[in-house]
């Protein structure tokens, strides 16, 4: 008997990062037939993914356009998916987490009544415009997917308090634990992967890095102009250097630009493929970021992370302490990260390993799931 037909479908960095671990595993199980779909939302920042963990889409949509409008890109994938979705009649489509190529492919999967899996389910804001689109897009997959793999006690709760069918939620940890636990190996394995942050550590070798990254649509403007204006305050010091991976989206590159080019401990690099941004997550003292990956990865490493939100949908990193929310205002970011920078208890209260978000099994539960519902 043929394996049941599994189309992933994803489109942008972090998909790409939390969905490899649970392709590499549905490709080699027997109880499969796996293929993935690329909307490729993201080109550059999806191409890095696709190659450091070997994955070679069965189907590029190659959607990217400069400066893409979030009407026009969502148009554009339902129609591309669901050509997809014709050809390959899938028994189920897994999707994971809350862009727009998610609402995309599970909303043409659904028009299909087609099982839509959600990896990465229940994560609420209670807000509809923080995250901004991301809030709506994950509560719209909620109302149709038949599987909802929750990777906290806390989104299962969030998906039964929306009166879904309890057994149709399950807590599966994050896949983005797998993904961190597999690069990690990678690099242990070959040093090499991860080299090219050297010459940075060689020149801030004597300042405590902090890691930086920015890129929420809610943040344009006022509070990317919040962000920059705190950088800029905080590399004053002379005992710290900011290392700045910039999101390719020209609506922050434009600002952190502006503000933050050329300054001597400030370095603004392209965006780093996986490795080398987990190499990043190691030699930071502090991280500071919107996203909403990096405050899953942080607290298993035991880094102290500033949220640059008002708002998460991620609140378990703030409940075991290693995260903090602080906001887009330029004050209360230099506020909180010098009071981590020279208060040393301060530091030490946030700089523990936990892991909230799974033990990095969270792929194989996923697996015995999709294998087994009816
Ligand atoms: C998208 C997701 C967001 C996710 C983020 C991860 C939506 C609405 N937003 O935001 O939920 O947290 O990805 O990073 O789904 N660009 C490039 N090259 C790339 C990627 C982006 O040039 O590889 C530029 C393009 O000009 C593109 C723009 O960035 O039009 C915005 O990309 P888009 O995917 O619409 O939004 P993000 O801000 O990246
Ligand atoms: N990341 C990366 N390179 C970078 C910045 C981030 O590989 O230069 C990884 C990071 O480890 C995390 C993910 O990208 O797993 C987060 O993606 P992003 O911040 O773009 O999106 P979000 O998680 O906010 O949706």
């Amino acid at each position: 008997m043929d394996g049941r037909r599994i189309l992933t479908i994803f489109g942008t960095r972090p998909e790409a990062i939390k969905l490899f671990p649970l392709i590499h595993l549905l490709d080699r199980d027997d109880r499969f037939e796996s293929c993935v779909c690329v909307s490729a939302q993201h080109r550059g920042m999806l191409d890095q993914v696709l190659d450091i963990a070997g994955i070679e889409p069965h189907h590029d949509l190659d959607l990217m356009t400069d400066g893409q409008s979030l009407d026009e890109l969502t148009a554009r994938a339902l129609t591309g998916i669901g050509r997809v979705l014709d050809r390959e009649k899938p028994d189920w489509v897994v999707v994971q987490g809350d862009t727009t190529t998610v609402l995309a492919g599970a909303l043409a999967a659904y028009y299909r009544k087609i099982a839509v899996c959600h990896v990465e389910a229940g994560l609420r804001s209670g807000d509809i415009y923080q995250p901004w689109p991301e809030e709506v897009n994950r509560r719209t997959v909620g109302t149709f997917a038949k599987l909802h793999c929750a990777p906290t006690q806390t989104s299962a709760d969030a998906l039964l308090r929306e009166n879904i069918a309890p057994a149709s939620v399950h807590v599966t940890g994050n896949t983005v634990i797998d993904a961190l636990k597999w690069v990690t190996q990678q690099i242990d394995d070959r040093p090499e992967l991860a080299a090219g942050l050297s010459d940075l550590e060689q020149r801030f070798a004597a300042k405590r890095i902090i890691g930086v990254t920015s890129h929420r649509r809610e943040n344009f403007g006022e509070g990317m102009q919040g962000i920059a204006k705190a950088i800029r305050r905080l590399a004053s010091r002379g005992d710290v250097a900011f290392i700045f991976p910039v999101h390719l989206n020209p609506n922050v590159r434009a600002v952190m630009n502006a503000e933050l080019e050329g300054l001597d401990n400030v370095a603004l690099i392209e965006p780093l493929d996986y490795p080398h941004f987990a190499k990043l997550l190691d030699i930071s003292h502090i991280m500071l970021t919107d996203s909403g990956g990096v405050q899953e990865e942080a607290p298993a490493l035991g880094k102290p992370v500033l949220v640059m939100r008002e708002t998460t949908e991620r609140p378990e990193g703030v409940a075991a302490g290693t995260a903090r929310l602080v906001g887009t205002d330029a004050e209360t970011i230099v506020r909180e990260t010098e009071r981590l920078l020279d208060d040393p208890a301060a530091y030490a209260a946030m700089a523990r390993a936990h892991n909230p978000f799974g033990d990095g099994n969270s792929a194989q539960r996923i697996c015995d799931l999709l294998a087994h519902a009816s």
